[in-house]
């Protein structure tokens, strides 16, 4: 990657200017942003650039549905300025940044994934007028396009603010004012945390962190029921995160010559060319690593007779996220044990989602999977029965160890802010998406059980919809029965 050529704030830059004061050209002296850069230079680069303003643009696909979810949360917090930013880039090292992904809750209200942006509601009338402040197309009078971190020479070309209103929806100004006018507003205000310091900064005496949860809150909630674009976006997260996993099987020779690193950046080519990212670290989990919950180092050898647990998602460029799991034979076959334990689980979760339907507690499937596993574990005499001794004390946890889903949408674990009595304690309704995903984890060191389940990891994961009469699998093109794997994969593997 190339340096900035002359970083307008940079230790050098101020150098270079105090150095040759005397001959400093006069828009260095007037304005700074010149230092180093001949007047010629400077005054050839401001002219001979073509008027590349776009017209007419059609709005966004989902601007009809954000604006629907603008006016909600409008009803909910009556006579009151909301907040809501978008966020900034976050240094990885150095002069590096981490790739930039807008917040959720920005993003779910505009359509738009611009870092720095800002969504304010004020208080209009009854409800609110809806602006969104951005940071507008760089100047090229003052050298901002070229001279500054953040000009389009740099970074690419950002829409103006008249083409971010026609494709958002919502009247668009400059960012940069933002901060003077929110320290100047008076009245009641909410911002939405853990974006924007300097924002929150500007409202440091205005706001409290009680009034600002309960907008995040209310924020989270109101994402638990999906529309219907949400719903086709979900559906495409998991199509592609279907194909993702072919991609895998596909080259899973590829892997055991090299380490689950392979398996890791193949599922990432699939995100990153049909889909925004990968919607969380994928675990690319062989042999033991399956046991790790959270095993997103992925650098250990793919072995031929091992299992590999993949949970994977896509992230469509709407930033909506499939959160799939298959537990694969490497060699395309089970080994009985590794067969038994598996149907334990797949058996499980057929329970569990036969339980999500509308009207259904949310706890409903959580525990119908939990019997079925422990059903199993006293069967196998891993655990004294019987079944129902086992589950008031939770002794199962020992090898299921984790809830058997949650909400699912923009964020992997959606609507993790809402109230314990419109989740967990809620009811299903028609339009929420959530996971199930049972598992069966045998720690390699665990001495209660005997040796041969060792190390044995297991966890099917789909991505069910709520519909009106029951559910839908959105993650069906995915084979779950042990055989269909078994034939699915030796399929892939011919063609
Ligand atoms: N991939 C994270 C989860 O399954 O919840
Ligand atoms: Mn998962
Ligand atoms: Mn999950």
């Amino acid at each position: 990657m190339a340096e900035e050529l002359i970083p307008a704030d940079s230790d050098e830059a101020a150098a270079a200017a105090g150095a040759e004061e005397e001959e400093q050209p006069i828009k260095q002296r007037k304005n700074g942003l010149y230092p180093g850069v001949s007047d010629e230079l400077a005054e050839n680069m401001t002219s001979g650039w073509a008027d590349t303003e776009l017209r007419d643009l059609e709005p966004i696909a989902q601007a009809a549905h954000t604006a629907d979810r603008r006016a909600a949360l409008s009803a909910r917090f009556p006579g009151e300025r909301l907040v809501i930013p978008s966020g900034n880039l976050k240094t990885r090292s150095n002069d590096t940044e981490y790739a930039f992904r807008a917040s959720t809750e920005y993003a779910y209200l505009t359509g738009d994934q611009s870092e720095d942006g800002v969504l304010v509601l004020e208080p209009q009338g009854g409800g609110h007028r809806a602006t969104v402040y951005l940071l507008p197309r760089s100047d090229r009078e003052n050298g901002e396009f070229w001279l500054s971190g953040q000009g389009e020479l740099w970074v690419g070309r950002r829409h103006s603010l008249a083409e971010a209103e026609q494709l958002l929806g919502i009247p668009a100004k400059d960012v940069r004012e933002l901060p003077e006018k929110l320290r100047e507003a008076t009245g009641p205000v909410r911002v939405v945390r853990g974006h924007d310091a300097a924002i929150e900064a500007a409202l440091t005496d205005k706001v409290t962190a009680e009034r600002d949860e309960e907008l995040r809150v209310n924020l989270s909630e109101a994402r638990a029921v999906k529309d219907a674009f949400e719903i086709g976006e979900l559906q495409k997260a998991c199509d592609s995160t279907a194909r993702g996993f072919e991609d895998v099987v596909k080259v899973l020779d590829k892997a055991e010559a090299t380490s689950e690193r392979y398996i890791e950046g193949t599922f990432f080519l699939r995100a990153r060319v049909e889909g925004n990212d990968v919607g969380y670290g994928s675990i690319c989990a062989a042999g033991p690593h399956a046991t790790t919950l959270h095993w997103v180092r992925n650098d250990g050898p793919v072995r031929s007779g091992d299992l590999l647990l993949l949970d994977a998602g896509v992230e469509t460029h709407t930033l909506y996220t499939a959160d799939v799991t298959r537990t694969l034979p490497i060699n395309g076959r089970y080994s009985e044990l590794q067969r038994t334990i598996y149907d334990a689980v797949y058996d499980a979760q057929e329970a569990g989602i036969a339980a999500v339907k509308p009207g259904a507690k949310y706890r409903d499937f959580h525990d119908a999977a939990q019997r079925v596993l422990t059903e199993r574990l006293v069967e196998w005499g891993l655990v004294e029965g019987p079944v129902e001794r086992v589950l008031e004390l939770g002794l199962q946890r020992r090898w299921t160890l984790h809830g058997t889903g949650h909400m699912l949408g923009m964020d992997v674990h959606d609507c993790a802010a809402a109230r314990t009595e419109a989740y967990v304690d809620g009811t299903l309704e028609p339009g929420m998406c959530l996971t199930v995903e049972p598992g069966l984890y045998f720690q390699a060191d665990d001495l209660t059980v005997p040796e041969e389940y060792r190390g044995i990891g297991v966890r099917i994961e789909d991505d069910i919809l709520v519909t009106e009469d029951g559910n839908r699998n959105l993650s069906a093109a995915l084979p779950r029965r042990a055989d269909e794997v078994e034939a699915w994969m030796a399929a892939l593997k011919q063609g």
